[in-house]
């Protein structure tokens, strides 16, 4: 019976795309044919390009880097959080601005200035990244990852990133609802593991109102900002939310 009804829906997404099958590609439902686009497209992407050039594992690095740029929120010496981080890429250029990569080398090393520490957290498996203490594995809901972070912290962070997001179920309304939830949960951590003045970025895709999340921020931060970079994909949703100020009288 489930059988007949699945063939049922597949016969219609044949018929109604005609003679193409429909399939789910990132998260939305395209004509097969378009997979071929999509892959074209990618590859001509100046951000896919350079990120090969550039040694990143992948294109979103330059989100930061450009986050970055804007709000000059990593500077040498800095403790960073990066929630969401793999394949690695935002863990690779906080590494480089903070300066880490002393972390993993030998004492009598000949590098300068002062010393940062980055923490990255997803709870998909990562590999291990020298500069960066990494928890793989490790889901944001989940008590013992804040235990992680905490004990590795030994204090709190400078910056908390989190470019998390959950597997896109293609509909924009209910991704936005599960994103939003992350961007709570990370709200709800940030008095353990951000210090005073702290700063953070936070990811949200899909299509919704975020305004009783923004008016909580407000009460949280002095600055809250929205923020598309240049790297982020045209067809893409996501809004990066910048909040500066942790614990100050909001100002804006
Ligand atoms: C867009 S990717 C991050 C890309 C990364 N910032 C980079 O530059 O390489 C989003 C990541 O969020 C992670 N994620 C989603 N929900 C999570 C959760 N509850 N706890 C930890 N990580 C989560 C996913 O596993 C995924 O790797």
């Amino acid at each position: 019976m489930i059988l007949r009804k699945l063939a049922r829906w597949f016969s219609t997404l044949k018929n109604r795309s005609g003679n193409t099958p429909l399939v789910v590609i990132k998260g939305k439902l395209q004509k097969k044919g378009s997979t071929s686009s999509w892959l074209q497209n990618h590859s001509r992407d100046i951000f896919v390009r350079m990120a090969a050039q550039d040694h990143y594992p992948c294109r979103s690095a330059y989100k930061l880097i450009h986050i970055d740029e804007k709000f000059k929120l990593l500077k040498q010496g800095i403790t960073v959080v990066d929630l969401g981080a793999f394949p690695g890429g935002w863990t690779k250029v906080a590494i480089e601005r903070v300066n880490s990569k002393i972390q993993g080398l030998s004492s009598n090393s000949s590098h300068k200035g002062k010393i940062g520490k980055v923490i990255s957290v997803d709870k998909a498996s990562m590999n291990p990244v020298l500069g960066a203490t990494v928890f793989g594995n490790c889901d944001i809901n989940d008590f013992l990852t804040l235990e992680k972070i905490k004990g590795e912290l030994q204090g709190k962070a400078d910056v908390v990133l989190s470019d998390m997001a959950v597997n896109a179920c293609g509909i924009p309304e209910a991704d936005f609802d599960k994103n939003l939830e992350l961007c709570r949960t990370v709200l709800k951590l940030i008095p353990e593991i951000l210090k005073k003045k702290g700063k953070t970025v936070l990811k949200l895709t899909g299509n919704g109102s975020p305004n009783d999340f923004i008016k909580s921020l407000k009460e949280n931060f002095s600055k809250v900002k929205f923020f598309r970079p240049e790297s982020t994909r045209k067809s893409s949703s996501e809004v990066f939310i910048v909040c500066l100020g942790y614990g100050e009288k909001n100002s804006t």
